[in-house]
């Protein structure tokens, strides 16, 4: 009875051990699959993995990621940041997203946004609408907005 006991506890400490183990092992895990995501926004459209030779659209992301993510998100649901959540933005009039308080001059700006006016209001948001209230200087860039562009094209369908 008593061996019995001693080995069951054996097998606790065992196991409690392995348990132990696991997280670490899962968050490494995770953490590779974070990096394969590429930021993982797009983590709510299932296939994340990058088309071959899609450069453009991955220069995009990175973009995205050190220019925009602070402020906005791009997955249909992922909420308003200090920016409005971006899904479902082309073909959508300015300033109309459905949870977020757009500035008047947003809102009453009459663009429509495409491949075209995104480009020209990413390149100087200030001057395209004056009076918004999004605080970016600009992507002066040409060649870097087309793959931002591209990006978000795909990434808030
Ligand atoms: C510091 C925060 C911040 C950053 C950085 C930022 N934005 Fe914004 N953005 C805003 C805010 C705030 C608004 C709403 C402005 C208003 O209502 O006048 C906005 C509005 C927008 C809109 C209009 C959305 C709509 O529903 O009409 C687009 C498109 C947009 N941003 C794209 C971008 C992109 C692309 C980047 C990166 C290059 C970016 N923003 C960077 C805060 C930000």
């Amino acid at each position: 009875m008593n061996r019995n006991f001693a080995f069951r506890s054996l097998l606790v400490i065992a196991v409690t051990a392995g348990v132990g183990m696991i997280p670490t092992a899962h968050a490494q895990g995770m953490m590779d699959g974070g990096m394969m995501m590429g930021g993982g926004m797009m983590g709510s459209r299932g296939n994340a993995a990058p088309a071959p030779g899609n450069g453009t659209a991955d220069t995009g992301q990175a973009l995205f990621q050190s220019h925009c993510a602070m402020c906005h998100t791009v997955a249909a649901g992922a909420g308003d940041r200090f920016g409005p959540n971006l899904h479902g933005l082309f073909g959508r009039k300015a300033g109309t997203g459905p949870s977020f308080s757009y500035s008047t001059a947003m809102r009453e700006s009459g663009v429509v946004w495409n491949g075209t006016t995104l480009d020209h209001f990413l390149a100087d948001p200030a001057k395209i609408i004056p009076g918004n209230r999004m605080p970016f200087a600009g992507l002066k860039d040409g060649a870097d907005r087309q793959a931002l562009v591209t990006y978000l094209e795909r990434a808030t369908r």
